[in-house]
């Protein structure tokens, strides 16, 4: 396994590395990695001659600055965990310098509208963070196909419009998002978690499988009343929003129509770390 800390580096080492006729592919993530991350990977690896693991915190993308001082860095398991999968990644784990030169900031993207929505409202230029980094990384790596988890539904939608507005020429995958047994989404921030908060999370995606059943009867303000209902009546877990929305416009639902695909979408705390979900209702 090859792994670069710069971008020279890593053009030198990815020219010619591809067959030809053969495609690169490329998973970007802020390293903590674990199985959510690595079943993205291996699909990868079923899928390109080669591929690309960025690991690289994007300072620009935190609204928090605790949250970005306490975001779990663990290079050297990372490392481990990627080369016990495959001989064929090649790994770019930049400095901030090395993404960033001096001056540490986001460009101001416009994804028409879908950065408004959830995520958006509760964390202030996120967005434009995750936009500037992987737009650069696009630029850095050249893939052919790039995976992102559906984890982040929001993003993932954000990125295929970054790539449509700006060209970036790369073909956008979404994956399945990957659960703990009790069904709990697998997150670098479920490692945060106190025992008891732990044992109480699994109950997010409980709540959401039971939205979707009502949602096949139910319109979606009954539903989102109900959800909001079950975490008071819980009171571990403080609800910050639960939307059900468009899967394409990301716009919430008002009456539902039966040629769209509607998905509900979580954000939740559990003590003060913050988890996402969603679920797809068609
Ligand atoms: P990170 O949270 O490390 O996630 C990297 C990729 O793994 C994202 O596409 C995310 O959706 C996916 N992922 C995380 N948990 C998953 C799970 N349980 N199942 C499936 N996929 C999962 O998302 C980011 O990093 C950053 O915003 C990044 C895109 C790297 C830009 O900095």
């Amino acid at each position: 396994m090859i792994i670069c800390h710069k971008k020279e580096e890593l053009r030198h080492v990815l020219e010619g590395l591809v067959p030809k006729n053969q495609t690169l592919g490329f998973v970007p993530t802020m390293g903590a990695l674990h199985e959510g991350h690595l079943s993205i990977i291996v699909k990868g690896l079923k899928e390109n001659a080669k591929m690309v693991v960025s690991i690289f915190v994007n300072p620009t993308q935190f609204d928090n600055s605790s949250d970005l001082k306490e975001y779990p860095r663990t290079l050297e398991h990372d490392l481990e965990l990627l080369r016990s999968l495959s001989e064929d990644i090649v790994v770019y784990a930049p400095t901030v310098e090395d993404i960033y030169g001096e001056l540490i900031s986001s460009e101001a993207f416009s994804f028409d509208g879908l950065e408004h929505q959830m995520e958006g409202k509760f964390r202030k230029g996120h967005f434009d963070g995750v936009g500037t980094i992987v737009k650069r990384l696009f630029e850095i790596v050249r893939p052919d196909f790039a995976y992102f988890g559906e984890k982040d539904f929001q993003q993932l939608r954000i990125i295929e419009k970054l790539v449509e507005k700006h060209h970036l020429g790369v073909k956008v995958i979404g994956c399945d998002i990957f659960r703990a047994e009790d069904g709990l989404a697998m997150s670098s921030r479920n490692q945060r978690l106190s025992k008891t908060h732990r044992e109480a999370a699994p109950f997010i995606y409980e709540t959401l499988k039971a939205a979707k059943i009502r949602f096949g009867t139910e319109s979606a303000n009954k539903v989102t009343t109900w959800v909001v209902e079950q975490f008071e009546k819980q009171g571990l877990l403080q609800l910050e929003y639960f939307t059900i929305a468009d899967e394409e416009t990301l716009l919430p639902v008002e009456t539902k129509q039966n040629t769209k695909s509607y998905r509900a979408f979580i954000a939740v705390f559990a003590g003060d770390i913050r988890l996402i979900d969603n679920i797809a209702l068609n």
